[in-house]
């Protein structure tokens, strides 16, 4: 029998992928987006936004731990990030402000997490844009320096998120249990990159490798 050409991570990746926005728009047709449908809109657009920006950031301390895979499936997580944070901003200006420039420049010149999070989209629009083969081949050694990003991207997502849930972490107020998940989360990822964890982790691994391989004689 035919070896089929895709694999099962890349299939729950395109179906993780749609099914955020297949389920918005059933919800959406049946009227189940809450009292305010435009905010529940934006705020599962984000939410899912960040979901898979992070995941992408997850997957080369994965493919570092053994699931070689996942490297393979970094781009479309990050693409995914990408849809649905257009899809984040479209409704924020088109829907929610109307098109209302000027009230869409006053909110990002006074109100912080909307600056933020125009920073961050800002960002990641040249990434999306160069996260084709082409691009990759062209822009070659910088193709690696303008996705690293992503590191400061995420952050920046993180802390929009914190402020659009009222955070703060002096009087621990506000909804700040998934912000403060996310930024752990994160936090953890950005440390799997340092060069001396990365090498602990290197000797963990050849550690547990010769562990499990029998000696000789
Ligand atoms: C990379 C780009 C962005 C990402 C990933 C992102 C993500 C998020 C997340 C995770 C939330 C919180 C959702 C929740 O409470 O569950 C949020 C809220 C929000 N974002 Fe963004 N955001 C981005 C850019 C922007 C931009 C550019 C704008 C507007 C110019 C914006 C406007 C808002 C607003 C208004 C809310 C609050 C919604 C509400 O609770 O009423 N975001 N965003």
């Amino acid at each position: 029998m035919k070896k089929p050409n895709f694999t099962w991570l890349q299939v729950a990746v395109h179906l993780g992928g749609w099914f955020p926005l297949a389920a918005l728009f059933y919800d959406f047709l049946t009227d189940n987006l809450t009292a305010n449908p435009i905010q529940a809109i934006e705020q599962r657009t984000g939410y899912t936004a960040l979901v898979f920006l992070t995941l992408s950031l997850a997957c080369t301390p994965l493919a570092f731990l053994g699931w070689k895979e996942m490297a393979q499936r970094r781009k479309a997580l990050g693409v995914y990030g990408f849809l649905y944070a257009a899809l984040h901003v479209v409704v924020f200006v088109a829907v929610d402000y109307g098109l209302n420039l000027n009230a869409i420049l006053r909110d990002v010149g006074t109100k912080q997490y909307i600056l933020l999070g125009t920073a961050a989209f800002l960002l990641l629009v040249p990434l999306a844009v160069t996260s084709f083969n082409y691009w990759m081949k062209r822009l070659g050694r910088n193709w690696k320096r303008l996705h690293r990003l992503v590191y400061l991207i995420v952050p920046l997502v993180i802390l929009h998120f914190f402020l659009a849930r009222k955070g703060n972490l002096l009087t621990l107020s506000g909804d700040i249990v998934q912000p403060l998940i996310f930024s752990s989360l994160v936090v953890l990822l950005l440390l799997l990159r340092l060069g001396i964890v990365k090498r602990g982790l290197v000797r963990v691994r050849t550690r547990l490798l010769s562990a499990r391989t029998p000696t000789a004689g």
